[in-house]
């Protein structure tokens, strides 16, 4: 394969990867230059909800821009705004949500960290700052969303400028099998050796992103995560970036346990990779404490409430909603996950397949019996997604899900507009990748 070499003016997070350059995508399918196609096995980091080149999106878009690309959130609304919302209301589970919208994951959970301080200050609770977080959690690459992540190779240079947030260890059923309330109970021990008074906030991912590599604590954790932030006046913020917007086969992934947070965050898929967005949404009526109480919302963003960002999630959801997209991740989802337990459930280096709608992932392991993982040094996750990288699979990859810094995870997260012959061939694909790298 032919490879754009790094010479240019730009520089990339992984450096030494000279990658190919895109051309144009369709459907599930990316093209590079050379009119190499790929299967977006995972629409990068799970954005791509709709499928590539989706005209209804980009006319929206270009509708927008051409009626008004940009006009400061602090002096004005939008229609887009206004309509995506109230859009969105009807399928976020919190009681007269209201969204503020931004443009990363990281962003979002920047400001429902400080959205939940407020609550806090507004409730007259100031002493309220700490979040609790759970290790091998990811949450955004900005400071604040570091200092809650527990990612330890990402937030490691920085130890010093992060603040020192307390972390809970995480459910991870396949390497720790306690009961999910015993896993949940670990939060209440976080709460009482911070000092209850001082705890705003717990935020978790329902379902584990890439850090855990689609991990779903069993049954007993979520109610006994909300039974617990209720007895000591904790907010609960569920981190959806990942899993929200249908790709677990329900709008969001805490639904699978019928839990409701208090303030909720998404990204990645919400405009289907067209636009740079996501939300944090609250509950109306703390909306309006902090307005009646505190006066504002102390937050920013240049970017805030973009125009043409809510013109492209409004067009992404009406294309979720009229091809039932989300029943889809479920069907589709359930196919894909029995292909990979049949292609792949023997082979002796596959210790578990897991996952849930179209979000599914492979722990790879030296040893199925003692589940010991491959050192971090030997790049197994990213020699797997490479090689089914150069196959034409774009599949997504990340180390240290076993310790924090060894264990590898492969995942997959299609469009939720695949279908079942698409579904063959990405499993196909990825067999052959794992069977090239490990053997039968
Ligand atoms: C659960 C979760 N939260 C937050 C983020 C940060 O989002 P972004 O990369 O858009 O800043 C990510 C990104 O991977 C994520 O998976």
């Amino acid at each position: 394969m032919q490879y754009t070499h790094p010479q240019g003016h730009v520089f990339y997070r992984k450096m030494g990867f000279a990658r190919p350059k895109i051309s144009h995508g369709e459907g599930i399918y990316l093209f590079d230059d050379t009119g190499k196609r790929y299967i977006d096995g995972s629409g990068g980091p799970l954005v791509v909800n709709v499928g590539h080149g989706r005209t209804e999106v980009v006319e929206a878009i270009a509708k927008q821009a051409q009626a008004v690309a940009y006009a400061h959130a602090i002096m004005f609304t939008s229609e887009p705004a206004e309509q995506f919302s109230a859009e969105l209301a009807k399928i976020v589970p919190l009681p007269d949500a209201r969204f503020y919208y931004l443009s990363s994951g990281s962003e979002v959970v920047e400001a429902a960290i400080k959205l939940a301080r407020q609550i806090q200050m507004a409730r007259g609770e100031n002493c309220r700052h700490l979040i609790i977080s759970r290790w091998r959690s990811y949450h955004g690459m900005s400071l604040g969303a570091l200092s809650v992540s527990g990612k330890l190779g990402m937030r490691q240079p920085f130890l010093a400028m992060v603040h020192d947030m307390p972390h809970i260890a995480p459910p991870y059923p396949y390497r720790d099998p306690v009961s999910g309330a015993e896993a949940a109970n670990r939060l209440e021990s976080a709460i009482l050796a911070a000092g209850q008074m001082n705890v705003a906030a717990f935020i978790a991912e329902p379902i584990s992103g890439a850090s855990l590599g689609a991990m779903a604590p069993t049954d007993d954790y979520w109610p006994r995560i909300r039974e617990i932030c209720d007895q000591y006046g904790v907010l609960f913020i569920a981190d959806e970036v990942l899993v929200g917007m249908g790709r677990t086969g329900k709008w969001w992934g805490l639904q699978h346990w019928n839990v409701q947070p208090d303030i909720m965050v998404t990204s990645k898929g919400l405009a289907g990779g067209y636009f740079p967005l996501g939300f944090v949404a609250a509950k109306g009526s703390d909306v309006e404490q902090i307005r009646q109480t505190l006066g504002d919302f102390n937050h920013g963003g240049t970017f805030s409430h973009h125009a043409v960002g809510t013109a492209a999630g409004l067009a992404t959801l009406r294309i979720m909603q009229a091809e039932n997209l989300v029943e889809n991740a479920a069907n589709m989802g359930a196919y894909l996950g029995q292909q990979l337990h049949q292609t792949l459930g023997d082979h002796p280096n596959v210790g578990d397949i897991r996952g849930c709608g179209l979000f599914w992932a492979l722990e790879i392991v030296q040893d199925r019996v003692t589940k010991e993982p491959f050192p971090v040094t030997r790049h197994m996750a990213w020699d797997i997604w490479k090689r089914a990288f150069d196959l034409g699979l774009v599949a997504y990859y990340s180390q240290g899900c076993a310790d924090g810094t060894n264990g590898d995870l492969v995942m997959l997260g299609p469009p939720l507009i695949v279908n079942r012959e698409q579904v063959d061939e990405i499993v196909q694909l990825l067999a052959t990748a794992v069977h090239a790298e490990l053997g039968r």
